[in-house]
Parts: C-alpha cells; structure tokens; sequence
C-alpha cells in the first residue's frame, strides 16, 4: 500500500512548482500518495523559504509542533532555501529531521526518503535539465521554471546563496512541458525564475541558448490551447523596448506586469546593486503605461534599507505615487546572513521601518480607493480556477485582479466575460454576462 505523504509549502511561486516536482517524484510508482493530515502522514516534507528572517524563525516551531502529532515512524524532511543556507545546522537544531535538501536538489528526494539521514545543499548542483514527472496543484494554471538560480546578487537578497547561479532551462523541455499541461487541460502558463527577462543567458553546460525571453514568450503563445501567459519576475533592468513591444503585442501575454522597485532612491538602488535609477525605473514604467495603458502594473518595494534616509523613502513615495501600481508586495528590510548588506552598520531604526511602511501601505491603500470605484460596469474577461465558500468561484482578469462571481464547477477553467458590479480593494465582484 501507498504511504502517506503531507507536505507544507512556504514562500514564494518557485518553492510552490519545487514542491510539485517533489510529489511527482515521490508519487512515481505510488510510492507516496498526497494527504492533507500531516497526523497520518508517513512523511512530512517542509518547503522553507529564507528571503526574510520570519519564516525561518517559524521553522523550529513548526517542526516541533509536527514532532508533538506526528504518526510514530514518520520521517521529516526539510527542503527549500532554509535548507541550503542552514544545512547541518538544521540536525544541530532538530536531531528529530530526517534529511535536508537544498532547493536545487529537489530531484533528490527519492534518494533522500530511502536513507536513514540525508544532506544534498549544494547550490552548484544543476538540475536545469531534469525531466520532473507531471503533477499540478493547479490544473488550470501550469507553473513552469524557465530558470533556476539568478546572478544578481542585490546587497539584500539571499536568494542567489540558495539557490546558485542562473541557469536557463532548455526550450525544448520548457515547449514540451507546456505542450503536456495544455493536454492535461491548462489554459494558463506561468513561467518561473528569478529573472525571468535574463532568460537564455547560460544554458547547463555551457553555451548560450537559442531564444531570448521575448523569443520564448513568441513560441509558446503559438500553442493553441494556450490561451494565456503569465511570468514571473522580470528584472527592471532587462525591460528593454523588445521585451515591452512584445509584451504590448502579443495578445496571449497577460497584461499585468510585474516591476520589482526595491527602492525609488538612486542612491540606494546603487548600494543595493539593482543597476537601474528612479529615473530608469520611472521611463520604463511610464512607457508600459503609455503603450498599453489597460495593463497593470505590481511592485516589490523594501523600506528602512540601511542608511536609506527620510528623503530616500521620499523618493520611494514618490515612484509609488507617479507610477501607481496596482499593487505592491511591502516589506520591511530584514538583514540576512551571507548579504553584503548584512554587513552594514547603518541600519535604520525599527520603530522608523515600521513608521515607513505604515505610510507607505496608507498611501497605496489611498491609491486604490481611487483606483477600485472606476472597475464598476466594466466587463473584462476572467479565466476561473478557484471554487471559493458562498457558492463563489474565483477567476483572473489579464490584470491579474481577482474576479468572483456565483457559481460552481461549471466555470472552473473557462473563460468568460463579467460584468463587475461591486468593485472592492482586494476582490471585484460581479456577474457572467
Ligand atoms: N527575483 C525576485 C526576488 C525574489 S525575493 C525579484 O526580483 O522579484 C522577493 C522579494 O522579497 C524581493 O523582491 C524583495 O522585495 C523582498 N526581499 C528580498 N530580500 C529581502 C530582505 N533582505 N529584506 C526584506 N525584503 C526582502
Ligand atoms: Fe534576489 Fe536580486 Fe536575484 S532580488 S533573486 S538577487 S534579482
């Protein structure tokens, strides 16, 4: 008989495919079946994230509590960015943990169950070209990784010590994955990677690949059944005018653009080493807006950087205000080990980060209240993926919004038009016209 498997994903969409990748290696030969109760669970897999301190914290607290209810004889495996920069540490820490596996390792994890005690964290490891078995949380919505690893290495950012450097996967695993999960009923590609427009930079192995991102996104959005394209991130810095025409033209290609800002201050875009101005920042974003002003544009943006300044954030507020992004991911910077900025003294007080942040979500918070009302009677087109409480199904206009609407099973993977009748904040509502 199969075992049990329950696995816990944290952090960001590429932990979310890792995880997929997992549990089809693991289903291979029913080895181990999906469960929702960690309690009856054989295994219990955690895939951690490390981009902020929290979520690390969190783990040992969370191991604990699955060690209290877990069933006697179950293994627990650690994966993901956690994994790679703590390692060994993590067997110091929680002797009860069966093995650790480096994100860039995950093609491992059959390995990994078969042995008593297990470490693979190396983040040279290239698994680029591995042919993961098919599974999807989401048969709708297919994500695929076009890169793993990214080069940037922004003073801030742990991602490039966990996950390496970029590699791209080669197109023809990229084109024949999105054939299968067209087959398997997907409309939707979402296409992954740290740096999404670098792609084709470094192949495994060497060499440079044949298609560019824009050329990538040409050749998928020629697979019918593909009707609609999303990708995420792109770096400012690669949003050359190829990519923004081919983003405006191409009508598969989802019009929500996602621009990660850091920061609105020259000065500390420099420290932080994203390699663009606010000037740069602000053209790019007000070229997307002028050619395809129905696109929407999200943002990530730090506040308290060190040494960032009252005018620093200013400069913030200020790219946030011109550009008005339809939404914005905002955090508060955490030092993390293995940065350079780790390293800086200046550090910005706490209760002054919390005091930024607080104004710079009021003010966005402000930006869609102005921004919502003008959704009301407008019809867009909503691919359905989600059956939500209330006999609710949710779907996605091209803007990325969330669109609910009544209904059930009928709508889930369909396309249809709505009619939005009551437009809030976070979810527009309306109804099939
Ligand atoms: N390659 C992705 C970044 C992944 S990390 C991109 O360019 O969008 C996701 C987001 O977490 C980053 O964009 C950044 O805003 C935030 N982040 C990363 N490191 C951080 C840190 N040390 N403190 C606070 N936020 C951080
Ligand atoms: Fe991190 Fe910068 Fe790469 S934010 S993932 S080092 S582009």
């Amino acid at each position: 008989m199969a075992k049990k498997l329950f696995i816990e994903t944290l952090g960001c969409a590429m932990n979310v495919r890792d995880s997929e990748h997992m549990i089809a290696e693991l289903n291979r030969d029913e080895l181990y079946l999906l469960t929702k109760d960690a309690k009856e669970a054989d295994l219990i897999l955690i895939n951690t994230c490390s981009v902020r301190e929290k979520p690390v914290n969190k783990l040992f607290s969370e191991i604990g509590q699955f060690l209290k209810h877990k069933k006697h004889g179950a293994k627990i495996g650690v994966c993901g960015c956690t994994a790679s920069h703590l390692g060994e540490e993590i067997f110091k820490r929680a002797p009860e943990v069966n093995f650790v596996l480096g994100a860039r390792n995950v093609s491992k994890i059959r390995e990994a169950v078969a042995k008593d005690r297990f470490l693979a964290i190396n983040i040279n490891y290239d698994e680029s070209a591995y042919a993961f078995g098919e599974f999807r949380q989401n048969p709708y919505k297919a994500y695929i990784n076009i890169s793993i690893g990214c080069d940037k290495k922004c003073a801030f950012c742990i991602v490039p010590h966990t996950r390496g450097e970029e590699i791209s996967v080669p197109h023809e695993l990229i084109l024949s994955e999105v054939e299968r999960a067209a087959k398997n009923g997907a409309k939707e590609i979402f296409l992954l990677g740290q740096n999404v427009n670098n792609y084709g930079r470094r192949l495994s192995g060497g060499g440079k690949n044949k298609f560019n991102f824009s050329q990538l996104l040409t050749h998928i959005s020629k697979i019918d059944e593909i009707k609609r394209i999303r990708f995420t991130s792109p770096h400012p810095l690669h949003m050359d005018d190829e990519f923004l025409e081919v983003f405006s033209s191409n009508p598969k290609i989802c019009k929500s653009m996602h621009m990660p800002l850091q920061s609105g201050s020259t000065d500390i875009l420099k420290v932080m080493k994203r390699g663009y101005t606010k000037e740069w920042f602000l053209e790019r974003a007000e070229k997307l807006r002028a050619m395809l002003p129905q696109a929407s544009i999200s943002t990530d943006i730090i506040v308290a950087f060190p040494g960032e300044s009252e005018r620093d954030f200013m400069d913030t507020v200020d790219v946030m205000e011109k550009v008005r992004f339809e939404q914005i991911f905002s955090f508060k910077y955490s030092a993390r080990p293995l940065t350079t900025s780790a390293q800086m003294t200046n550090r910005v007080d706490d209760t002054i980060a919390s005091m930024r942040l607080k104004i710079l979500q009021d003010k966005h918070a402000a930006i869609l209240d102005e921004m919502t009302p003008s959704y009301m009677d407008k019809i867009f087109e909503v691919y359905f993926e989600e059956l939500r409480d209330n006999g609710l199904v949710a779907g996605r206009t091209s803007q990325n919004s969330t669109v609910c609407v009544k209904g059930g099973e009928e709508l889930l993977g369909k396309i249809r038009n709505v009619k939005i009748t009551q437009p809030q904040r976070l979810i527009l509502y309306g109804q099939v016209v």
